[in-house]
């Protein structure tokens, strides 16, 4: 079984508690007509529990979905960002909350930023669960981080290599001996 061959890196618990700080600090920010865009694929776990932790936080945002793609089932990414699915909702003069997996570029969520923020929206801001340091491109700051992680490349929770692994209910990192047997590396 391939679950067997990742590492662990944060696990339910300690997701699940993050998750809920997050929320915390969201609803402490105020949100005004809160709308929630969640970015897939990636984040589609995350955004699962975050919402769920913000209604225990006393929220109640509007949910979307933004099918953005940098990365074309390779882990290097190409630089460009492609819009696969639009969000559906207006966006004029909300509160939005972008919420993605993991910022490394930057450079999907620094477009998802500015399309939103074109639209009208009031604030844009952003919670992404992992935050890899020194490899942006270009500049931004999520509003909310759930992790700093270390330079590997991490499956699980939502987050895939080659279509694999979203299933796991924890973050983990593929361990080097498999890498050579898997689909598309
Ligand atoms: P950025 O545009 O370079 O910030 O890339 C962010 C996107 O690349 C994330 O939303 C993920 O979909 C993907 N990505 C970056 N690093 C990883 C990783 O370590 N594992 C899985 N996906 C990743
Ligand atoms: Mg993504």
């Amino acid at each position: 079984m391939p679950e067997r061959r990742i590492r662990v890196l944060y696990d339910e618990a300690a997701i699940a508690r993050r998750n809920e700080e997050m929320a915390q600090a969201i609803a402490a920010s105020n949100p005004k007509d809160l709308l929630v865009v969640a970015v897939l694929k990636g984040s589609f776990m995350f955004a699962a529990d975050l919402i769920r932790a913000m209604h225990r936080a006393g929220l109640a945002p509007q949910v979307e979905f933004v099918h953005l793609s940098s990365y074309r089932a390779a882990t290097v990414s190409s630089g460009q960002v492609e819009i696969l699915r639009d969000v559906q909702s207006e966006v004029r003069d909300r509160d939005v909350l972008l919420v993605d997996d993991i910022l490394e570029s930057g450079r999907t969520l620094a477009f998802a930023k500015d399309l939103l923020a074109a639209r009208g929206a009031a604030r844009v801001w952003s919670a992404v669960l992992l935050e890899k340091p020194g490899k942006r491109a270009v500049n931004i700051h999520p509003d909310y981080v759930g992790f700093e992680c270390p330079d590997y490349f991490v499956v699980g929770y939502g987050m895939d290599v080659a279509h694999s692994y979203r299933q796991l209910p924890f973050v983990g990192v593929v361990e080097t001996d498999d890498q050579a047997g898997l689909p598309g590396i």
